[in-house]
């Protein structure tokens, strides 16, 4: 015997294997059982989910010697006739090639002769909506007034086609799309009595593009396991498919949040060496985005869930994306998909969306308005626990009453919980700039090293620098908020502790904060250690004790022009 495809030897035998459609086998199996099946039914649903499988068990469930029974035995005589569609009682007809009104014709006129091996004739008609207006007419004459022992099993991706006359004869089941975790999981039943191993990725991967049909899924499978080595990879299937690794959307999503239109042009430089097709990669895109605001709002729908649990850097999108910003970039690259149609050039058309998306699409115009937001929101603190502190003094404490220090207030951080900033402050005590530069020094290896081992946390970390140091805790200053707050996450900490662990040969741990408040926490820390210093030197004519503070922090050449100025002004004033 020659090859014969998955999807074939696979097919269903029984209603307990058939997957995703337990609402359809359920009623059915009741009826059968009970003997009240209704002499049509019909079948609706995406390509490739059970439809004409379902048909032929129920044929075998009503014909089976054992009937009535839930599940047909599959060894009569019956049953397996008809399973090798050679029962003259099952009769299949695929409409698509038998439109016209001579094949229902001979229908009508065979239909009222009784069945003559089994109890009960089953019609089938595949793609019924595919029938031409006149046969249509006649199949509904026929089911109008339906022999007893027929029944009419119509099956069709598309309902709205067929003619609600004849709709309203049937008793009608919707086939569903099958979850991808319940794809994978019969592709692992299968594999292992073939005797084939596959990477759980590899699998998903499949299911995804199989988009909910169980057809679709065995097909690729077949085209995989034909084009792989041992084992099925996550490589093997992308290269079936033609899709873009999940890894390099991700990549291209972060560089369109960070505007780095060079790295996004890189990407379609790789896309274009692999030869996928830019059009296919658009879509993967639109499709990945679409999942991310699918996450963000409703986290627990089982599609999304599974995608974020094995994906880290999809997760990582997700808190970080805002969803106006996804909205407009589906946007653009929806646009971008129309031009392209007409075009041969596809390549240039991404480019220049991803040029667009990149300056367009200002993510920090956002990111600007949850920082005003933000700011607001400490200043309003601010003022509440300084009317609290009013009342309390006017309610009679007034003669202790320590004055408002307008200075301390208006240095306020303005972002960052305050517990972090006293963390920093409290570090700073016993940081030196020789441990600084020590870090410093190789600081370039260590996030080669966090590079190398995981792409997403250098991404994050790419911006920052560590601006002090104590011998066992660092401190990285970031340009960004939400890239310091990224990477004060778990994942990321992990992977930062090991790299400096394995370069600095001794491990630290590490807070982090942004440029601006560092800027603040600095001057205002010189500023307390001059007041307590002065306090006990009571003003020796010695080095400025606030520059030499200065200098055992950061080093000689930083403050001379950066902070000598300011901290004079305001020690005058
Ligand atoms: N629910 C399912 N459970 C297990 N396997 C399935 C299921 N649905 C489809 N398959 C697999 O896909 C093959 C094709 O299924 P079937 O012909 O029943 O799909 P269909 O819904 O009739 O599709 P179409 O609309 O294209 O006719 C089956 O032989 C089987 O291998
Ligand atoms: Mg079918
Ligand atoms: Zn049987």
């Amino acid at each position: 015997m020659g090859y014969q495809a998955l999807y074939r030897v696979w097919r269903p035998k029984r209603f307990e294997d058939l997957i995703g459609q337990h609402h359809v086998t359920k009623t059915l199996q009741n009826a059968i059982v009970s003997q009240k099946l209704s002499h049509a039914y019909l079948f609706t649903g995406p390509r490739g989910t059970g439809k004409t499988t379902a048909a032929k068990i129920v044929a075998k469930a009503v014909n089976c010697k054992q009937s009535p029974t839930q599940e047909p035995c599959n060894e009569c005589s019956n049953c397996l006739s008809i399973t090798d569609a050679s029962n003259p009682d099952v009769i299949e007809i695929d409409a698509a090639s038998h439109r016209g009104i001579d094949n229902i014709r001979d229908l009508r006129d065979k239909v009222k002769y009784a069945p003559s091996q089994a109890t009960s004739k089953v019609y089938i008609i595949d793609e019924v909506h595919m029938l031409s207006p006149e046969a249509f007419n006649a199949l509904l004459k026929t089911l109008e007034e339906p022999p007893r022992h027929v029944i009419f099993i119509l099956a069709t991706t598309e309902p709205h086609k067929v003619p609600a006359t004849i709709i309203s004869r049937c008793q009608r089941f919707d086939f569903k799309r099958i979850s991808n975790q319940a794809i994978v999981q019969r592709m692992e039943m299968i594999l292992s009595k073939e005797e084939f191993v596959a990477e759980h990725a590899a699998l998903s991967l499949i299911a995804r593009a199989a988009e909910g049909g169980m057809r679709d899924a065995l097909s690729i499978l077949d085209q995989v396991i034909s084009f792989s080595d041992s084992e099925i990879t996550v490589d093997d299937v992308l290269s079936v498919t033609g899709t873009v690794s999940e890894s390099i959307l991700a990549r291209t999503i972060l560089a369109f949040l960070q505007q780095d239109v060079e790295e996004a042009l890189q990407v379609v430089e790789e896309i274009h060496e692999h030869g996928k097709d830019p059009a296919r990669y658009i879509e993967d895109l639109i499709f990945y985005l679409r999942d991310l605001l699918l996450f963000q709002t409703a986290p627990n729908l089982e599609e999304v869930q599974e995608r974020s649990n094995e994906d880290e850097q999809f997760q990582l999108l997700a808190e970080k994306c805002p969803k106006q910003w996804i909205y407009s970039v589906i946007h653009l690259l929806n646009d971008s998909q129309q031009e392209m149609r007409w075009t041969t050039s596809k390549r240039i058309f991404v480019e220049v969306a991803f040029v667009k998306i990149c300056h367009e699409n200002n993510e920090h115009d956002l990111g600007a308005n949850a920082e005003q937001i933000e700011q607001m929101q400490a200043k309003i603190e601010q003022l509440d626990s300084e009317i609290i502190r009013l009342q309390e003094q006017l309610a009679g404490k007034e003669s202790q009453a320590e004055p408002v220090r307008k200075e301390r207030t208006a240095r306020q951080p303005r972002r960052g919980t305050r517990q972090s900033l006293t963390q920093v402050e409290h570090m700073l005590r016993s940081a030196s700039k020789q441990q600084l530069s020590q870090l410093q020094k190789v600081w370039g290896e260590i996030m080669e090293m966090i590079r190398r081992e995981k792409i997403s946390a250098h991404a994050w970390l790419k911006d920052s620098q560590p601006v002090a140091c104590t011998d066992d805790t660092f401190l990285l200053a970031f340009p960004y908020e939400m890239h310091s707050q990224m990477a004060s996450k778990d994942q990321i900490r992990e992977t930062v502790k090991q790299a400096v662990q394995a370069v600095y040969k001794k491990p630290m741990q590490y807070l982090t904060i942004v440029e601006d408040d560092w800027e603040k926490v600095k001057q205002s820390f010189i500023q307390n250690q001059r007041e307590e210093t002065s306090a006990e030197t009571n003003e020796k004519e010695e080095e400025d004790p606030l520059i030499s503070e200065a200098k055992r922090l950061f080093g000689e050449e930083l403050i001379e022009f950066k902070n000598t100025g300011g901290i004079n002004d305001e020690t005058n004033g």
